[in-house]
């Protein structure tokens, strides 16, 4: 190595030395313990806190969430639905009813329910009850205590300083669609409010069937973003400073 070389590196261990550390957001509060208790009472306590974002780590608001990609699903009867500059209300709301560590499995366990609205513009086309639809207008979609299991597989990663960090590897969720979901789409039945209005009270009446067709697509995203804006909460923070947990072998990785 020249000397050159050498300079830059001393150099730079002093720049990015662990003294550098974003100090932690006073609502984390890390446990001493792999307890339920503990994790809830952290989840909870986090929540409010972080869904406000944390500009100094580029964490960005996640209430509301305005959805920048366009959400496109399938109802049954081929009836093709977007949603556009949407925006999602409620990740606020959130109450972690239980949250559990595996650590032999590396996975956390979120059980949690939680209130959300959607609004926006939609765009409809196909076939719904004897109505041939090709239409546009707003969308109003509440949802009520929904139920949400998530699943998130994550190790600790070593960077070149030798500081931990949390990664994600994947995640799974299981969404409970038992729940009271609230639909409002203007403009259904293009000039025509009363039958509109009729046609939205058939598709309410069966509220658990639309809480799955619309709901998923909607938290398939609202989750995937949120857990995109986790993963930048661990590269901003290190283990040491969100957990004090001791760390052991098999949480380990050494990043290649
Ligand atoms: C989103 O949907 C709107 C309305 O259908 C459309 O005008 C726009 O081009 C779409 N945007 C993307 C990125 O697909
Ligand atoms: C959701 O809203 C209902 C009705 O307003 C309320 O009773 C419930 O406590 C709320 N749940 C959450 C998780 O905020
Ligand atoms: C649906 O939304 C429209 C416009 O915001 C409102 O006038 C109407 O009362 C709403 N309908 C229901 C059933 O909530
Ligand atoms: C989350 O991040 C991945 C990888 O960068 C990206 O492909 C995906 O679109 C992001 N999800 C959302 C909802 O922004």
């Amino acid at each position: 190595m020249s000397y050159g070389h050498y300079v830059l590196v001393v150099l730079s261990v002093c720049v990015y030395g662990s003294w550098q550390l974003l100090p932690l957001p006073d609502f984390i509060h890390p446990c001493k313990e792999l307890s339920d208790e503990c994790f809830t009472q952290a989840t909870l306590d986090a929540i409010p806190g972080f869904v406000l974002g944390i500009p100094e780590a580029g964490i960005p608001t996640l209430d509301p969430l305005y959805l920048d990609q366009n959400i496109s699903m399938t109802l049954p009867g081929n009836l093709k639905m977007t949603f556009h500059n949407a925006k999602l209300v409620g990740l606020s709301t959130c109450i972690p009813d239980k949250v559990s560590s595996r650590r032999k499995k590396r996975t956390f366990v979120f059980d949690m329910h939680c209130n959300f609205t959607v609004s926006g513009q939609y765009s409809l086309l196909g076939r719904l009850l004897l109505f041939n639809l090709d239409t546009e207008g707003q969308a109003k979609i509440k949802i009520y205590n929904q139920r949400i299991r998530l699943e998130v597989v994550e190790r600790v990663v070593l960077n070149e300083k030798g500081e931990g960090h949390y990664k994600i590897n994947s995640y799974k969720y299981k969404a409970d669609y038992g729940t009271d979901l609230k639909l409002n789409l203007t403009n259904l039945i293009r000039g025509n409010p009363q039958i509109s209005a009729n046609v939205l009270q058939v598709l309410n009446s069966d509220s658990q069937a639309l809480a799955k067709d619309f709901g998923g697509p909607i938290l398939d995203y609202a989750i995937d973003y949120a857990l995109n804006v986790t993963q930048r909460f661990f590269d901003a923070y290190t283990y040491d400073q969100i957990s004090h947990v001791p760390l052991t072998e098999e949480f380990f990785e050494k990043e290649k």
